[in-house]
């Protein structure tokens, strides 16, 4: 199932205590985007990407993706204060196509069978989104305390890709706009609108890169992948 992808790109380094774009970063040799981007260099079935950034951020983002041989970057936007207005800025240039994906260009580690599986999912039903349950035992608290412990079977880790009927994240995303609304991911906009959502089983290893025990994290899984 062929689709075209979204990378928001333009977020910041704080959580990750970097003085920069958290995805400038290096894990061994390559700054953090560049993995994620090669994923979809490498999958026949991604016909395009694009990328949200910072304006003072692009020629240094352009140059990497000159560097690394990444030719299937269609173009550029520039991303805003919120995730949300980052993805708006690219849903806005892009062309008409079948199948979108949003995908947090900080999870460089996406495995190509789920994005095949949501790209697929999408097409049939509308929207698909990748998660993985949930593992702890959850609970809510106030001042301090206990008010209840959530049943964990039907709870999920949300993360990205995040795969759409191309006319139903515009019509969300535009939806959205006109109300205020300001949600965590693109699945919430089409939520509001009543569609049905699939979850995808992903995998642990899909983990955005945002604190610095992440990039331990993610070393570990890279060196896994080399043996
Ligand atoms: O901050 P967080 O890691 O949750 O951001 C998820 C993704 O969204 C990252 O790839 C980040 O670069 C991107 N982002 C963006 N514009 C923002 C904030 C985050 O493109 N204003």
């Amino acid at each position: 199932m062929k689709y075209t992808v979204v990378l928001p790109a333009a977020g910041s380094g704080k959580r990750m205590k970097a003085d920069k774009n958290k995805l400038l970063l290096e894990l061994f040799d390559k700054p953090i985007f560049i993995y994620t981007l090669e994923v979809f260099q490498r999958d026949p079935n991604c016909e395009g990407i694009w990328l949200a950034v910072k304006e003072e951020e692009r020629s240094l983002m352009e140059d990497f993706v000159k560097e690394y041989g990444i030719t299937k970057v269609a173009g550029f936007a520039v991303g805003g204060a919120e995730r949300q207005d980052s993805v708006r800025a690219c849903l806005k240039m892009i062309p008409a196509c079948d199948v979108l994906l949003v995908h947090d260009a900080a999870r460089p580690f996406i495995d190509a069978e789920v994005i095949l599986h949501l790209a697929k999912e999408a097409a049939a039903s509308g929207a698909a989104i990748a998660g993985v349950r949930v593992k702890d035992t959850i609970k809510k608290a106030e001042s301090g305390f206990i008010t209840e412990t959530v049943e964990r079977g039907k709870l999920w880790i949300i993360q990205t890709p995040q795969a759409f009927r191309y006319s139903l994240i515009k019509e969300a995303a535009a939806a959205a706009y006109e109300a205020g609304f300001l949600g965590t991911d693109e699945a919430m906009l089409v939520e509001r609108l009543g569609h049905p959502v699939k979850i995808v089983e992903s995998n642990y290893e899909n983990v955005k890169m945002t604190t610095p025990d992440d990039l331990i994290y993610g070393k570990a899984i890279l060196e896994s992948r080399r043996q």
